[in-house]
């Protein structure tokens, strides 16, 4: 698996010192707000895990998975609710837990369907930011990374459903995917 990767952008490490931060940060920002996480699934389950440990607020879990790649390196365009909440959010801090926010479709979608639902806030939380991707504007209020236009995989981030169980986050071979 490691033989696929061409290089690491960052380790195991580096990612749970960057968590560090931002859990603290969303300590402050959320005291007293009990916070309702939603993770979107997959590719945020390692992300969310390692990040709810930091929490020290009271704050509860929740789990979406949506679907936009279709098994390839490129958004498909089309997100599919795979699995919707089973929690109402009416009233709710909503925090969204991303793994990668790339042409933004995705958090698109998601917050605004989200919203209609009435909650207090609705904020994003993303491992990484690839920012120059963007198709959509979209605000992203806490993140671990901003990355370059590189496809990456590792720490939940998969390439044809593999690679999310790698410690780290890798770029992948081109010659994987070619
Ligand atoms: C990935 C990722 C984000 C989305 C970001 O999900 O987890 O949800 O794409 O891309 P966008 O900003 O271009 O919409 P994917 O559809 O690959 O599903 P997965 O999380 O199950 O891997």
């Amino acid at each position: 698996m490691k033989r696929d990767v061409k290089e690491i952008l960052f380790s195991k490490e580096d990612i749970e010192q960057r968590i560090k931060i931002v859990g603290n940060q969303i300590n402050i920002d959320y005291k007293g707000k009990f916070p309702l996480f939603v993770c979107i699934l997959r590719g945020a389950f390692m992300f969310l895990a390692d990040l709810s440990k930091e929490i020290k607020i009271d704050m509860s879990i929740h789990f979406m998975a949506i679907s936009s790649y279709g098994g390839n390196t490129e958004s498909t365009g089309q997100v599919k609710i795979l699995k919707d909440l089973d929690t109402p959010i009416n009233d709710r801090h909503v925090l969204i837990i991303e793994d990668i926010v790339d042409s933004g479709l995705t958090m698109d979608a998601v917050t605004r369907l989200l919203k209609t639902r009435n909650p207090k806030s609705i904020k994003i939380c993303t491992l990484l930011d690839k920012e120059e991707r963007r198709k959509i504007p979209i605000k992203v209020d806490y993140y671990g990374f901003k990355i370059p236009n590189k496809f990456v995989i590792g720490y939940g981030l998969d390439y044809k459903e593999k690679y999310r169980n790698l410690p780290f986050i890798g770029v992948l071979k081109e010659k994987i995917y070619n």
